[in-house]
């Protein structure tokens, strides 16, 4: 096994979590999201080993593997197919340009958490490889082959704001992203006095992978459905609301709900965007309460945990706005908290929780940092 005391590394990369203000289930339906990426990171050191294999060690999981270059395969174990994938699709992009190498991991991100540990990993090993070996990998190409190894390998049909929040993010700022043509626009993260506060709900239900890809078939299917009488329109977000309400009693119930949660959460994004612009974070925090309601009662992706802890925020005036943030079924909730009460609104939601399910809360007060970077 890698020994860290006696480790040599030519490359450090530092990689980030995300965060996600308003835009939820948005990004694989071509709409816009307003992720950034955080200070919770992954750290991955790289060395050259000369050989034709890699040797990977976690440090958090305490647990390594051996990946031969000419074989690169799915494995049974969930965390090495984030890395097994990036190296196939750097691999199908830039033949043979990998050689063997050695990377330790090191990681202070939750897993499962809804910050996107996942991309963290992805892009950190893609970004090393590259460093590494002098690739020549654009960002977008990085994004891109990052979120292909998470279909291919892991199986998650995500769509492209994880790994672009991940490798695009800047300090201080959020990221108003087109997910259909990748055009972003960089937002001055301005909510002093208010700080963005994650309550990590510490469950993570089961139903996190396999229930996603049904979302993303649901609203394939809405589409399809729309699109037979209005062939105009390539993405449920195009789709404006009243159109959407056309179908209320064509489409089965469910399919109708989540296509009009996808429309009104696109719009939504971008008033809360005006929002922030125009300084007006009470009317932001409400966009986002907004946000949870749609997510829990039409797209149904939320749990009776998160659920609890949105509602607890909601007779708190020093709160103006609280969510479930990223995939869902579990992870935290994103708050906007004055910055006099984050600790006596950590303290209280933290006893309330653990009354009502009896496990323990944690939180993260969030600063919004630059992207994957070498250090
Ligand atoms: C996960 C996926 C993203 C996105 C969010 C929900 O984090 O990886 O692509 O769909 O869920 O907004």
């Amino acid at each position: 096994m890698l020994d860290k005391s006696t480790f040599k590394s030519e490359i450090i990369i530092e990689s980030p979590g995300r965060i996600n203000l308003i835009g939820e289930h948005i990004d694989y339906n071509g709409g816009h999201v307003l992720p950034a990426a955080m200070d919770k990171k992954i750290t991955l050191s790289f060395r050259k080993n000369n050989t034709n294999s890699c040797e990977i060690l976690s440090s958090n999981f305490k647990s390594s593997f051996t990946i031969n270059l000419e074989k690169l395969e799915r494995s049974d174990i969930e965390w090495q197919n984030f890395i097994l994938g990036v190296l196939f699709h750097i691999n199908v992009l830039k033949p043979n340009s990998i050689q063997g190498f050695d990377c330790i991991i090191e990681s202070n991100l939750p897993l499962g958490s809804g910050i996107s540990s996942s991309a963290a990993l992805e892009c950190g090993i893609a970004k090393g490889v590259n460093e590494l070996f002098n690739i020549g990998l654009t960002d977008i190409e990085i994004i891109k082959l990052s979120r292909d190894a998470e279909h291919t390998f892991v199986g998650t049909k995500c769509g492209i704001m994880d790994q672009f929040a991940v490798v695009k993010g800047k300090k201080d700022h959020l990221i108003l992203l087109n997910c259909e043509t990748l055009d972003y626009d960089l937002i001055e993260a301005k909510f002093s006095p208010y700080k963005v506060v994650l309550l990590n709900s510490n469950v993570s239900h089961s139903l996190a992978t396999s229930e996603y890809n049904v979302r993303r078939d649901e609203c394939d299917t809405a589409l399809e459905a729309i699109q037979r009488k209005h062939p105009n329109y390539q993405f449920l977000t195009e789709i404006p609301a009243k159109v959407v309400k056309e179908f209320k009693n064509v489409l089965p119930e469910k399919i109708y709900n989540r296509a009009l949660y996808v429309t009104q959460e696109n719009k939504r994004t971008l008033k809360a965007v005006k929002h922030l612009k125009n300084t007006d974070l009470k009317s932001f925090g409400k966009c986002l309460y907004k946000s949870h309601h749609g997510l829990q009662h039409l797209y149904e992706v939320s749990c009776k945990e998160l659920d609890f802890l949105v509602e607890q925020t909601k007779d708190l005036d020093y709160v103006l706005g609280s969510r479930m943030m990223g995939g869902g079924f579990g992870g935290c909730t994103i708050n906007l908290v004055h910055e006099d009460k984050v600790d006596e609104f950590i303290e209280n939601l933290s006893a309330t929780y653990e009354e009502k399910y009896n496990i323990k809360l944690s939180s993260i007060i969030t600063t919004i940092s630059d992207g994957v970077k070498k250090i």
